[in-house]
């Protein structure tokens, strides 16, 4: 793999700042020996201009964590990334409604301090855990992903997390422990999309991953995005992110993570068999039954100039996750 030296970089393309992360990253990289966390770009992007008011600070030891972990940056892209409006005001989040910006009209004020989340099914530590629980033993990171909507639009991300593996490992999964499962929490009171009798989804929002890519190193669960605590419309205060595969498995404000033996249900699974499969993977080749795969927009997409762009295998980490798939019919297990 080709790794851009820092003296590549020509100075007038960067700040300061973002060469003094660059070098960190490059010797961070270089003395954990990962290859797989060095892609090819990784040390020529460009730094982003972080927006100048905080608005979703979070309680403050979780913002001296994101701020710690936004100059960790160890997985990128050299693709611009998606503006600060787009990723927070483009949305997925049924609970919130079915608009694209309903979920930031109708979020914010979303109580997510305090927050629990319940393990069980098959760990030798099952219980409630506080989200102080959750994410103290581990340092966050910056890690910029590409994110592929199913509906064919697509976003570049600057998320902060860490690695689901190792939270999953702090639990003790037993032998039995083949899948894993999500579920978002359940407050029709608070979230008006799971009021309504009319829903496409069977609340809660569950999604679930075979044990082996939960461990991935690619999968993380995010607290943070452009530097800053989540939004409550991206999924504050924790959610999933797995790149390869469609949006809809990036579960959202997660209360239970459950092992099971056997493949657990997901929400768009079940409301739709035939157009989401379990696995999800990003795909151009296989279409939904109503419309391509082939290419995916963008955003930001004007009307005029809707950037389109060719969607690729695992959207783009083919290199990384392909194994986990091998001799698997893609087309049978979508
Ligand atoms: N999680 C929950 N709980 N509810 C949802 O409706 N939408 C999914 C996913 N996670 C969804 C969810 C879909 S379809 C996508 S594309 C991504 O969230 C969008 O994430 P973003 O809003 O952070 O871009």
């Amino acid at each position: 793999m080709l790794i851009n030296k820092p003296s590549d970089i020509k100075s007038s393309e960067i700040t300061p700042e973002s060469v003094y992360r660059q070098r960190r990253l490059f010797m961070k990289s270089v003395a954990a020996g990962v290859a797989m966390l060095a892609s090819p770009s990784l040390l020529a992007i460009p730094d982003y201009s972080k927006p100048n008011d905080r608005h979703y600070p979070g309680p403050d030891w979780l913002q001296q964590m994101i701020r710690q972990g936004s100059d960790e940056r160890v997985f990128a892209t050299d693709e611009p990334m998606t503006p600060y409006e787009d990723v927070i005001g483009h949305n997925n989040f049924y609970e919130f409604g079915i608009g694209k910006r309903d979920p930031l009209e109708h979020a914010q004020d979303f109580r997510t301090d305090p927050w629990k989340v319940e393990i069980s099914g098959e760990v030798n530590k099952p219980g409630h855990y506080t989200l102080e629980d959750i994410l103290k033993p581990h340092t966050l990171e910056e890690r910029i992903y590409r994110l592929r909507c199913v509906e064919a639009w697509s976003m570049v991300i600057p998320w902060i997390g860490f690695s689901l593996g190792d939270l999953l490992k702090r639990f003790e999964p037993t032998g039995n422990a083949r899948y894993v499962e999500f579920v978002t929490l359940h407050d029709p009171e608070q979230m008006p999309g799971q009021r309504t009798s009319f829903s496409t989804i069977k609340w809660p929002y569950v999604e679930g991953l075979r044990m082996d890519e939960a461990m991935h190193p690619l999968t993380i669960m995010a607290v943070g995005v452009y530097g800053d605590a989540l939004p409550p419309q991206n999924g504050a205060p924790l959610r999933l992110v797995v790149p390869w595969k469609y949006g809809f498995k990036s579960i959202k404000s997660i209360v239970a993570i459950r092992f099971h033996e056997q493949m657990p249900d997901t929400s768009w699974n079940l409301a739709a068999p035939n157009e989401y499969g379990f696995y999800a993977n990003v795909n151009p080749q296989v279409d939904h039954p109503r419309w391509s795969q082939a290419t995916e927009r963008r955003l930001p997409s004007p009307f005029f100039n809707p950037n389109r762009i060719d969607t690729q295998l695992f959207n783009g980490y083919a290199e990384e996750v392909a194994s986990l798939y091998q001799g698997m019919d893609l087309r049978q297990w979508f």
